[in-house]
């Protein structure tokens, strides 16, 4: 199903429950009604043709944002993937560790297999906050400031002097995945790890990872394909500007 302006948001939770963490995400509340996308973007102050491509790209996997995103502010885009971090940082990865600690087992190696899992935990916790952080204090900034920059008609010399030192091209070759650790954990519970007691928190644990690994793939997915690559071209056309290499 397209979801246009016209289609009801609790419609849309009712056909892909999947997608109310991308809602909250956009900080809409529960109880509203009849109200459909487009009452209630304006009720938030939401920009209507962001949230549609974001919202189909998650209710399809068919459905490709790429192009309409490219068309759009960056400011916009980085201000929803600030919030995407927010939530893998402190709603689920918060969630997943509580799901973890609640594991037993009854023989004797409880303490050892609780070990072995939190270890892999807190390694893949500590990849995705050295990740976000980076992001959120050097990266997302300097496109900010790139996009500033590329709408002025005047050129600004701090600006310059950034762009002395600082490109966007080179966190587009180092920028990586956050995900691969994901899979270590998943065959750790999966294939490794002998059942727990509470099979019902286990299957939670990977509901959760799963959710999670897909919710991050969509992400980078944005960072690579719409912000990176729209950056890079503001970027080369103000060093052309300011005649730096
Ligand atoms: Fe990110
Ligand atoms: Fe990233």
């Amino acid at each position: 199903m397209l979801i246009t302006k016209k289609t009801k948001l609790a419609e849309v939770i009712h056909q892909n429950y999947h997608l109310i963490p991308i809602i909250t995400r956009f900080g809409i509340n529960f109880g509203f009604g009849d109200k459909n996308v487009e009452q209630i973007c304006e009720k938030y102050d939401i920009r209507q043709d962001f949230f549609l491509e974001i919202i189909n790209a998650f209710n399809d996997e068919d459905y490709s944002p790429i192009n309409k995103l490219q068309n759009l502010p960056l400011e916009i885009t980085v201000s929803y993937l600030l919030k995407s971090h927010q939530y893998f940082n402190k709603v689920k990865l918060p969630h997943i560790e509580n799901l973890i600690s609640k594991l037993e087992w009854t023989s004797a190696e409880n303490k050892k297999n609780k070990s072995i899992l939190n270890k892999f935990f807190i390694q893949y916790r500590k990849e995705v906050t050295e990740h976000t952080l980076h992001e959120e204090n050097e990266v997302y900034p300097f496109i900010i400031e790139i996009e500033k920059n590329y709408n002025l008609s005047q050129n600004n010399i701090d600006f310059y002097r950034l762009l002395e030192k600082k490109s966007v091209i080179k966190y587009a070759e180092t920028h990586d995945e956050l995900n691969t650790s994901l899979l270590d954990l998943k065959n750790i519970i999966i294939k490794y790890l002998p059942p727990s007691d509470n099979i019902d928190i286990t299957e939670q644990i990977l509901n959760e990872i799963f959710d999670l690994e897909k919710d991050m793939k969509d992400h980078t997915d944005i960072e690579n394909s719409v912000v990176i690559p729209v950056a890079i071209k503001m970027e080369n056309k103000l060093r052309k500007r300011f005649n730096l290499k």
